[in-house]
């Protein structure tokens, strides 16, 4: 049987505060929408829908990326049962079951999900809900039941205090029988404490229709956690940073200071790698075996190999460093930099889309944009590569056992053969052929004297 998946984004998100999509707000190092979109996807939907109304426009253009997505506007936005309402198009002439995701639930996982569909479908229920017992059921709607069975969902606003005492609440997410939904969702009406059409309505509509409605509970509550507010985004991303710290620690990975650690999801590190305190290690970076990683380090979508050193407050983003380099203090690499096994890359040393050969060393100081370096060049303090002429940007190319002596300017395009050197402040706009030498600096001028006769022989004053 067909499963079809929607996903709910159209609310205003008020409590974030924000000019931007609540969905659109990271979980994880990515947009919080993207862990529920993975779900989609992995459930092999036929069909995708998302619903969006608030910044429809800002949302979509952050979505291009899913082609299999149609997008539904809601317009007004007048609660989460009309939101479904907006789907029905959508959904014209399918059948089979329907999951309905929440744009603000990102942890959800895709064993809760399917033990939820497998429940649907076994019990042939027209809805199935994901609850959960929580210690803190504050803000959401609460599971009435009478006796076993669920009676009716309340929304926090709308409670006696009796029902705000229950523990038992409503995830916002649901496996429905396609058929008869939309007729049976557009009965729920709008008097309640928010003037909204609640989806969570439909429980009662169903049981007085002798409808099969079923729950299904989480083992793991926090699973189900909605983000409202920036501090519910907050704990969110704490929670996900400490379990994947947890994680790589049992993995043989040191993590001195894990309070002060952020690595995202899906970041791999080998084990015997040590992090210091205050490091971020972002995206979908790979570290090798037995690395140290020293405070201030920030990698961002890198791969590191194995025994890579990253000194102090370094930068590396979008590069990949082999076995054995060491990196920084101080480093910034950036836009596809490649550094070779036991290469050195030293303070104060910026290399943008730049392939640093093996056992090469450029240890303080450097500009280096654009530029394919062979193996064991040295790279003398002070050294730019020009790589930007205005208009265009020029490739500099440095050949094998090359030596750039400090405080030199590669004009590119240039190229520096194989072994040759670069006289000490060079400007260099030619090719230099291999193993050669090439100066440009004037030959150097003394005048005897020049000070006393300057200032007339006086100090000055
Ligand atoms: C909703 C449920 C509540 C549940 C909670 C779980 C209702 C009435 N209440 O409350 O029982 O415990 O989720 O997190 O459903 N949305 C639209 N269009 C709208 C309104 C909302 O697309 O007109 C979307 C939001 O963007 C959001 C989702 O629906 O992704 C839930 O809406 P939200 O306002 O956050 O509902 P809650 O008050 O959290
Ligand atoms: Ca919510």
């Amino acid at each position: 049987m067909d499963l079809h998946v929607i996903v709910l984004a159209a609310g205003k998100g008020t409590r974030m505060k924000s000019a931007h999509p609540k969905v659109l707000h990271r979980v994880g190092g990515r947009p919080m929408i993207e862990h529920v979109l993975d779900r989609a996807r992995e459930l092999g939907a036929a069909t995708k829908v998302l619903v969006i109304g608030h910044l429809a426009a800002e949302l979509e253009r952050a979505l291009m990326s899913h082609p299999d997505l149609t997008f539904v506007v809601q317009e007004p936005q007048l609660g989460t049962a009309h939101a479904l309402l907006a789907a029905e198009p959508a959904l014209k002439s399918r059948t089979g079951n329907i999951v309905l995701l929440s744009g603000d639930v990102p942890l959800l996982s895709r064993r809760t999900l399917t033990r939820l569909i497998d429940a649907h479908r076994q019990s042939h229920a027209a809805m199935t809900i994901l609850t959960a017992n929580v210690d803190a059921p504050r803000g959401y709607g609460r599971i009435v039941r009478s006796g076993e069975k669920i009676a009716r969902i309340v929304e926090e606003k709308d409670a006696t205090s009796a029902e705000r005492e229950i523990r038992e609440i409503n995830s916002g997410i649901y496996a429905f029988e396609l058929e008869g939904l939309f007729e049976a969702v557009r009965t729920i009406a709008s008097e309640n404490a928010q003037g909204e059409y609640y989806l969570p309505d439909l429980v009662s509509i169903y049981r007085q229709r002798g409808k099969g409605v079923d729950t299904v509970i989480v083992d793991r509550p926090h699973e189900i956690l909605g983000i409202n507010s920036r501090a519910e985004l907050t704990l969110m991303n704490h929670i996900l940073k400490n379990e994947k710290n947890t994680a790589l620690m049992a993995a043989g990975v040191t993590i001195e200071d894990p309070a002060t650690t952020y690595i995202d999801p899906e970041v791999e590190i080998g084990a015997d790698t040590i992090i210091h305190p205050g490091v971020s290690i972002e995206g979908k970076s790979v570290i090798g075996l037995g690395c140290e990683i020293h405070s201030g380090a920030r990698i961002i979508g890198s791969q590191l190999g194995n025994r890579v050193v990253v000194l102090n407050h370094c930068v590396i983003a979008h590069s990949s460093i082999e076995d054995e380099a060491s990196i920084g203090p101080f480093a910034h690499l950036r836009n596809h930099v490649t550094v070779g096994t036991h290469a050195k890359v030293g303070n104060f040393v910026e290399m943008k889309n730049t392939r640093f050969g093996e056992g090469s060393k450029s240890g303080h100081l450097a500009y280096l944009g654009d530029a394919v370096i062979g193996k064991n060049v040295n790279i003398g303090a002070g050294t730019i590569t020009c790589n930007f002429d205005g208009t265009h940007k020029h490739v500099t190319t440095i050949e094998d056992g090359a030596f750039i002596g400090s405080d030199s300017q590669l004009i590119a395009p240039v190229t520096i053969g194989e072994r040759a050197y670069v006289g000490t402040g060079a400007t260099i706009r030619e090719d230099v052929p291999p193993a050669s030498l090439a100066v440009s600096a004037g030959k150097q001028r003394v005048i005897h004297g020049w000070v006393d006769q300057k200032k007339g022989g006086t100090d000055g004053s």
